[in-house]
C-alpha cells in the first residue's frame, strides 16, 4: 500500500511490485531486457524497480548509458556494488578492493603489458591451443576420423567454455598454469568459478558449501600464482616467459612501490575470470548464428582462403596483422556483440543525490528527477544496442549492416539523437560514453579486456571456420539469464570436417 503513498515528485517513478523484499526481483531475473521495455513503456527511461531490498535506479537509452558510465567517481562508484562478489573471487587489494586510483594504476600495469609482440605471438598459440583440442576432446570424434562426410556435434557451452580457459591460459596467463589447468586445476577453478554467480553476489557469506569451495579454491589459486612469482624472483637466472606475470613484476605505483606477490596473483586471477564468461559466451553466440546463417559461415571461409588460400589449396598460419583485414569476420564480431553483450548490467553506487537531467527522464520538459544518495544505479547498454530506432530489423543478426558503399565502415546503421553522428573508430567500440553501442562498457571502467577478447574471439573463430561446417541441433536458442553473464540456453552444434583446412 506505501506504494500508493505520493512520492517525492523529484523521485523517479517506483515500479509496482506486490512482495516488498522481493520488488521486481522475479521479472528482472527472468529476462532483464523484456522487463526494462516494459517498465520503460509505462515509466520512461528512468524508472527504480526494488532488488531483494535494495532501491535500483536505471537510466535507459544512450543517454542513459552516458549518465551511469560518464558519471564521475565522486557520485558514481563501482566498486560499493561489485566488491562483494568480486572481492572472494578475485582477492584482496585489486580491483574493487582497493581506491579507485590504485584501480585505474593496476589497469594501466595490464594495459602496458599486452603489447603488440606478445598479441603478435598469441594468434599462433591460440590455434595451436584450437587444433589440439580438436583433436583430442571426444564431442570431436568426427574430426579425429577419416570420414570427412559424417556430422558430429557438440556441446555448445562446454566446448567455448574450455576452448576460452585453454587459449586464456595459454595466452594470458602463461605457461605455467597452462600447464597446470589439465592437471590438478580444473577442479579449482571450477569451485572458484562457482562462487561467481548472483547468489553469492547478493547474499555473501551464507554458510553453504559452494562459499566455502570458493574461499578455498582463491586460497589455493592465490598461493600457486604466488609461488610461481617468488620462484622467478628467487630464479633470475633461469629463462622466464616474458609474459604478463613478468610484466607486472617490473611495475610500479606512482609513489614508486611496486606490486605486492599477492597483488600480481589477484590481478592474474581477475583477468581470468573477467575474460572467461564473457569471451566464451561470445563465442558460443557467434558459432551459433554461424551455424544458423550458412551465407555468412561461407562468407567467412572465402575470406579465409582468399587471405590465407595456398596453391595446393591448404590454408597458411593466421597472422595478427592479418586478423585486422578480414572484414566479414570483424562484421561477424561486432554484430554478436552487438545482440548478445555478456554483460546486461552495469551498475554504480549513488554517493550523494544526483540529478538526471530532463533530457534522459523525459515524461516532460520541465520534469528533472533526482537519484538519491544510496541507489545503485544502473545501465543497460543491450537496451539501445537492441534499439529499433537506432538499428534496422533491430532483432535480427545481420553482420552485413556493418558495411557500407566504400565497403567497411563502421557506420552503416542510422544515425540516432537528431542527426548527431557517431564515430565508432576504429576499435570495436565508440571512444566516448553516448553510443548506441558499448558491449565493453566506457568511462573510466571500461574493459582492459576489449583487444585481447577481439583478438582471441577472432583467432578461435578463424581457427574453426577453416576446419569445420556448422548446422544448428534443433531450434536456436534462448537467452540465459540466471548467470552473471548472458548466454545461450544449452544446445549442441553440428559439425563436419571441411575438406582443405
Ligand atoms: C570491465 C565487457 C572480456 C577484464 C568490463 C565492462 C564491460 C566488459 C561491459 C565494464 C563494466 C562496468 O563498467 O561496470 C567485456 C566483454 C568481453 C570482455 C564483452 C569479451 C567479449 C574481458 C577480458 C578481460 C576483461 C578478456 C581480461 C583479460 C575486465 C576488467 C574489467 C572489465 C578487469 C573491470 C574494469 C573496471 O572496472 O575498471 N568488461 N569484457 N574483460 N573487463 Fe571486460
Amino acid at each position: 500500500l506505501w506504494q500508493l503513498i505520493p512520492r517525492s515528485k523529484s523521485q523517479p517513478p517506483l515500479v509496482w511490485h506486490w512482495i516488498p523484499f522481493l520488488g521486481s526481483a522475479a521479472a528482472y531475473g527472468r529476462d532483464p531486457i523484456v522487463f526494462f521495455r516494459n517498465c520503460r513503456e509505462k515509466y520512461g527511461n528512468c524508472f527504480t524497480f526494488i532488488l531483494l531490498g535494495k532501491r535500483v535506479t536505471v537510466t535507459l537509452g544512450t543517454r542513459g548509458n552516458d549518465y551511469v558510465l560518464g558519471g564521475k567517481h565522486t557520485q558514481l562508484a563501482a566498486e560499493d556494488v561489485y566488491s562483494a562478489l568480486t572481492t572472494p573471487v578475485f582477492g584482496k587489494d585489486v580491483v574493487y578492493d582497493c581506491p579507485n586510483e590504485k584501480l585505474m594504476e593496476q589497469k594501466k600495469f595490464v594495459k602496458v603489458s599486452l603489447t603488440i609482440d606478445k598479441f603478435r605471438a598469441y594468434v599462433g598459440m591460440i590455434e595451436e591451443e584450437i587444433k589440439g583440442y580438436l583433436d583430442t576432446d571426444s564431442s570431436f570424434r568426427v574430426y579425429q576420423m577419416d570420414d570427412i562426410n559424417e556430422w558430429g556435434s557438440f556441446p555448445v557451452l562446454k566446448a567455448f567454455s574450455e576452448m576460452t580457459i585453454l587459449t586464456a591460459s595459454r595466452t594470458l596467463q602463461g605457461r605455467e598454469i597452462r600447464e597446470r589447468l589439465t592437471k590438478d586445476y580444473a577442479q579449482v577453478y571450477h569451485d572458484l568459478d562457482h562462487g561467481f554467480t548472483p547468489l553469492h553476489w547478493m547474499i555473501p557469506g551464507l554458510p553453504l558449501p559452494s562459499y566455502r569451495k570458493r574461499d578455498a579454491a582463491h586460497a589455493k589459486m592465490s598461493s600457486f600464482y604466488q609461488s610461481i612469482i617468488r620462484r622467478r624472483r628467487e630464479h633470475p637466472e633461469e629463462a622466464h616467459e616474458d609474459d604478463v606475470i613478468a610484466s607486472l613484476m617490473k611495475q610500479r605505483y606512482r609513489d614508486g612501490t611496486p606490486l605486492r606477490d599477492h597483488e600480481i596473483a589477484h590481478i592474474m586471477i581477475a583477468l581470468l575470470m573477467a575474460g572467461q564468461h564473457t569471451s566464451s559466451s561470445s563465442l558460443a553466440w557467434t558459432m551459433l548464428h554461424l551455424a544458423d546463417r550458412p551465407d555468412i559461415q561461407e562468407a567467412l571461409y572465402a575470406e579465409q582462403v582468399k587471405h590465407f588460400g595456398t596453391p595446393d589449396g591448404g590454408l597458411r598460419d593466421i597472422t595478427y596483422d592479418e586478423i585486422r583485414d578480414l572484414k566479414v569476420l570483424d562484421a561477424v564480431v561486432r554484430e554478436t556483440l552487438r545482440l548478445h553483450p555478456p554483460i546486461h548490467s552495469i551498475m554504480r553506487m549513488a554517493h550523494e543525490d544526483i540529478p538526471v537531467p530532463a533530457t534522459l527522464a523525459a515524461p516532460s520538459e520541465d520534469i528533472t528527477y533526482v537519484v538519491p544518495k544510496g541507489d545503485i544505479v544502473m545501465a543497460s547498454p543491450i537496451v539501445s544496442q537492441l534499439d529499433p530506432t537506432v538499428w534496422e530489423d533491430s532483432e535480427r543478426w545481420e553482420p552485413l549492416r556493418w558495411y557500407d558503399e566504400k565497403g567497411f565502415a563502421a557506420q552503416a546503421h542510422k544515425q540516432y539523437n537528431e542527426g548527431e553522428k557517431v564515430d565508432f573508430g576504429f576499435g570495436l567500440v565508440s571512444k566516448g560514453t553516448v553510443s548506441p553501442y558499448l558491449p565493453f562498457g566506457a568511462g573510466r571502467h571500461r574493459c582492459i579486456g576489449e583487444q585481447f577478447a577481439y583478438l582471441q574471439i577472432s583467432t578461435v573463430i578463424c581457427a574453426l571456420v577453416r576446419r569445420l561446417e556448422l548446422k544448428v541441433e534443433g531450434d536456436f536458442p534462448k537467452s540465459d539469464y540466471s548467470s552473471m553473464m548472458v548466454q545461450p540456453m544449452p544446445v549442441n552444434i553440428m559439425y563436419r570436417r571441411r575438406k582443405f583446412e
